[in-house]
C-alpha cells in the first residue's frame, strides 16, 4: 500500500508471533562451566533456564519465524506490507539483516532496515514504526525484535553469562484513521552511563599498506557492571512510566498490564511496586527465556496474546531499558 493520507491519525495493533530456539540452558548447565548454582540464580534473577540458538539459526531466520507467524494473526496480504524494523543488536549481516527477512516473507513492497538500541530496541522500533503509520506515509508495518546474545556472551563470566538467552518476536501495525492505540510514549537515553553495559569493537589493529593503519572487525563479549545496571533500572523506568501515565491522565488503576523488558524478576517486582501495581498484572516469562534483548517485549507479548490473557482494548504499559544506557516506555491500547 502506497501514498500519503492525512487522515490517517493512529495506529492499530493487529497481530503479534515469537519464536524461541529449542535448545535449552538451564541454570544446573551453567553451574557445570562457571561457579554458580541454580539457587543463586533463581534468588537473584528469576531465571531458571534460556534458549540458545542452534548453528543453523540466526537473527534473520528467528526475526522471519516471528514475523510471519505476527502476520498469519492479521490475514494481511504479504504484498501490503510497507515496512520492517528489525530491532536487533546482534545481525548476522552488519550491513543489516531486516532484508533478508524481507526476502523470506517476499515482502516485496516493504522497506526494510535495522534499528539498534539494545534492550530498548524493540520498544523504540515499534515508536518509529507507528511515526510512519501516523504521518500517513506509510500503512502497514512489521516490527521484529530478534536476538542471539549467546553468541557475545562470555561464558566463563558468571555475572552475566546466566542472565541472557536468545529468541525473537514480533508485531504487525496498521494506520488507522478512527483512532489511536500508541496513546502516548517516551524515550531517552545517557551516554554517560553507557560504560556500564557494552559490546564493544575489539579495535585490533592492522596495517594496510606502509602507513595507513586500519582497525579490523570483530566484536568483544558483553561488558556488564550489574549493580549500576540495576540501579539505573529501578529508578528510572517507574520514573518514566508514573510520567507518562500522568501526562495521558491514566493512573496505575487504568493498567491493565505492565510489560516491561525482562531483565531480572527484583526489577520487575520494585518497579511494579513504586507505580502500585499489583503483582497480578505484571507480565513475567524470565523464568523460561532470562533476557532475549529486542526479542523480550514482542515474545511475552505474543504469549500473553496467544494464552488469552492480553484481550481486544487492554491497556499495556510497557518500559524496555537497557544498554546505551538507553530507557523508554509505551502506553498501548491492544488490537
Ligand atoms: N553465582 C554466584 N555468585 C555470584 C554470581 C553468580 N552467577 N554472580 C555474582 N556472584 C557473587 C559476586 O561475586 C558477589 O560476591 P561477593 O559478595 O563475595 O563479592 C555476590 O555474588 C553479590 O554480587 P552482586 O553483583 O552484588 O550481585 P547482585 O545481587 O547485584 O546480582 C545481578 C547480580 C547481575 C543479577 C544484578 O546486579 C542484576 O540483575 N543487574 C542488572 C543486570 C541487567 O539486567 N542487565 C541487562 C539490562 S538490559
Amino acid at each position: 500500500m502506497e501514498g500519503i493520507n492525512l487522515n490517517q491519525i493512529g495506529v492499530s495493533f493487529k497481530g503479534s508471533g515469537s519464536y524461541v530456539p529449542n535448545q535449552i540452558l538451564t541454570n544446573h548447565d551453567i553451574s557445570e562451566k562457571v561457579d554458580t548454582s541454580d539457587e543463586w540464580i533463581k534468588s537473584r534473577t528469576g531465571i531458571s533456564q534460556r534458549r540458545i540458538s542452534g548453528l543453523e539459526e540466526d537473527v534473520s531466520q528467528m526475526g522471519y519465524k516471528a514475523a510471519l507467524k505476527a502476520i498469519k494473526m492479521t490475514n494481511w496480504d504479504i504484498e501490503t506490507i510497507d515496512l520492517i524494523i528489525l530491532a536487533t543488536s546482534t545481525p548476522n549481516d552488519l550491513f543489516g539483516s531486516a532484508p533478508s527477512i524481507q526476502e523470506k516473507l517476499g515482502a516485496n513492497n516493504a522497506v526494510a532496515f535495522d534499528l539498534t538500541a539494545a534492550c530498548s530496541g524493540f520498544l523504540f522500533a515499534a515508536i518509529t514504526a507507528s511515526q510512519f503509520l501516523k504521518t500517513g506515509s506509510y500503512k502497514r508495518a512489521i516490527v521484529i525484535g530478534s536476538d542471539q546474545l549467546s553468541s557475545y556472551v562470555d561464558w566463563n563470566d558468571r555475572r552475566s553469562c546466566i542472565l541472557f538467552g536468545d529468541g525473537a518476536g514480533a508485531i504487525a501495525i496498521e494506520a488507522t484513521n478512527e483512532f489511536d492505540n500508541l496513546i502516548g510514549f517516551d524515550m531517552r537515553t545517557d551516554g554517560q552511563r553507557g560504560c556500564f553495559l557494552n559490546l564493544s569493537s575489539q579495535n585490533n589493529q592492522d596495517v594496510i599498506v606502509n602507513n595507513i593503519n586500519c582497525s579490523t572487525g570483530g566484536f568483544s563479549s558483553i561488558t556488564m557492571n550489574g549493580q549500576e545496571v540495576y540501579k539505573f533500572a529501578v529508578r528510572e523506568v517507574p520514573l518514566i512510566i508514573d510520567n507518562l501515565l500522568k501526562k495521558n491522565k491514566y493512573s496505575s488503576e487504568n493498567v491493565d498490564w505492565l510489560l516491561l523488558h525482562q531483565a531480572n524478576k527484583r526489577i520487575l517486582d520494585s518497579v511494579g511496586d513504586r507505580l502500585n501495581i499489583s503483582k497480578g498484572k505484571i507480565l513475567s516469562n524470565l523464568s523460561n527465556y532470562g533476557n532475549t534483548s529486542a526479542a523480550t517485549i514482542p515474545l511475552i507479548l505474543d504469549e500473553a496474546v496467544r494464552n488469552n490473557k492480553i484481550k481486544q482494548n487492554d491497556v499495556i504499559a510497557t518500559s524496555g531499558f537497557g544498554a546505551g544506557l538507553s530507557w523508554g516506555a509505551a502506553l498501548i491500547r491492544w488490537g
